[in-house]
């Protein structure tokens, strides 16, 4: 199987915009819009920074797509996963365009459509945390309900005004299903167990609407969990296999985890991106559940994991309370025999490869941050 993680330190990495500040390159992405470009399709990505941003983006690009992607602005860079496709605005012929917007901010979404005219939307952008939404409650209802509402609205609007016709992909959740039974699928009830969940309800329910109210082609992808190398590092995933390439090169003792009796459906985001896809080539549009039907509890992610590495996971892991949710999702896992039968996908990754790619991955990090602290030390 094919390592995907982006290459730190590969000649396309060389090609960064790290080294310059972001505030000097996107304002150019205004003043160059796609339209004089000859591609067959241009797609706007929200989240395009995101695990699922990055590789939808790659699709995206290798089947010749123009992309835009919406990048809040951030205080520091929030580009890392996507600096290797990423070309200087000044490069003639460039197929990726970001634009500053925010999905709480319906006027960036307004201009961000009329300028890249996209012929497809993937809306991924969501503060995308369970146990944050708790928290953070209102945002995450600002960001990923209302967000999705105004862009749908934008999307509207620009199609009164132009004629032009825009394919609309929401990224919804299996957490939608939170306390309902598995096999969950497409008829199976919403029973949203966080304030995250709820929002994720709340957009299923305008894409339908929208959908049904003003025609729009809109699919509602109902993904379970997918992991990469590149997940965030505070999903449990990502979460322990760090710890393992950081407790193998002896950066970290310790792994302190919350609920290891959940069971989650895990698959590969580099699969689950060509389901989003396809969803949008369709004759009709539809809503698909995206799964395994496979699951496995964390405690079983967790020893698969620790094997990896030759090491025995009992002997690092506490359980710190502070990691437990106030209402638990028990058991996710997915029937995704309509997206099988319609849209010909299936996974094409195992649950022990998946494991396997992101404990290598996250084991050559961990020697990097080794050999970096070491030649730090030289130089003192
Ligand atoms: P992720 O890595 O957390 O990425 C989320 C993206 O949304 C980031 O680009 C983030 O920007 C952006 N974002 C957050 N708040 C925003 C706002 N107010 N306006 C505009 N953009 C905003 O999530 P992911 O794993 O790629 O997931 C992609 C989408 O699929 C999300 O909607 C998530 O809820 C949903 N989903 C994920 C899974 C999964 O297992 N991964 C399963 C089902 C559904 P920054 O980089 O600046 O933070
Ligand atoms: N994050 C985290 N951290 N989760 C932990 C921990 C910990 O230290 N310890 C145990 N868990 C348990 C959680 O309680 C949950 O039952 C399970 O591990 C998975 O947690 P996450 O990895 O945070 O993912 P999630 O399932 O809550 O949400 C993810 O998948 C959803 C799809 O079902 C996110 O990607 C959501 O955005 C996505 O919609």
């Amino acid at each position: 199987m094919k390592q995907v993680d982006s290459p730190a330190g590969s000649a396309a990495a060389g090609r960064s915009i790290k080294s310059r500040p972001l505030n000097e390159i996107f304002p150019a992405a205004w003043g160059l819009p796609s339209r004089g470009i000859n591609l067959s399709k241009s797609a706007l990505v929200t989240g395009i920074t995101g695990q699922d941003g990055s590789y939808l983006t790659e699709l995206l690009l290798s089947k010749g797509y123009m992309v835009h992607g919406l990048v809040r602005r951030s205080s520091s860079f929030n580009t890392g996963r996507i600096n290797h496709i990423y070309s200087d605005p000044h490069e003639l012929g460039r197929h990726l365009v970001l634009h500053f917007g925010d999905l709480t901010d319906s006027t960036s979404l307004r201009r961000i459509i009329e300028d890249a005219m996209p012929d497809e939307v993937y809306n991924l952008g969501a503060q995308s945390h369970v146990k944050v939404s708790f928290e953070l409650p209102e945002y995450t209802a600002d960001a990923d309900a209302l967000g999705t509402l105004r862009l749908l609205d934008c999307v509207r609007d620009h199609m009164a005004h132009t004629g032009r016709t825009v394919r609309f992909y929401q990224a919804g959740s299996s957490e939608m299903f939170g306390a309902a039974k598995p096999p969950q699928n497409e008829e199976t009830p919403f029973y949203p167990r966080s304030p995250y969940a709820v929002s994720k309800v709340a957009s299923h329910w305008y894409c339908v609407n929208y959908r049904e109210a003003y025609g729009l082609f809109i699919c509602n992808g109902i993904l379970f969990n997918h992991e990469s190398p590149r997940r965030g590092e505070t999903f449990v995933t990502r979460k322990i296999t760090r710890a393992v390439g950081r407790i193998k090169y002896g950066l970290q003792d310790k792994l302190y985890l919350g609920n290891l009796a959940a069971k989650r459906d895990w698959g590969f985001a580099g699969d689950y991106v060509k389901a989003m896809w396809l969803m949008l080539q369709q004759t009709e549009p539809g809503d698909f559940a995206v799964a395994t039907g496979e699951a496995y509890s964390v405690r079983e992610f967790l020893e698969e994991a620790f094997s990896c590495a030759g090491l025995e996971w009992e002997k690092y892991v506490a359980i710190d309370p502070m990691y437990f949710r106030p209402t638990e999702v028990d058991f996710l896992c997915g029937d995704a025999s309509k997206a099988r039968r319609v849209l010909n996908w299936k996974p094409e990754t195992s649950f022990k490869e998946l494991v396997r790619m992101m404990v290598e991955s996250d084991t050559r990090k961990a020697q990097a941050e080794t050999l970096q602290k070491a030649a730090l030390a030289g130089s003192h």
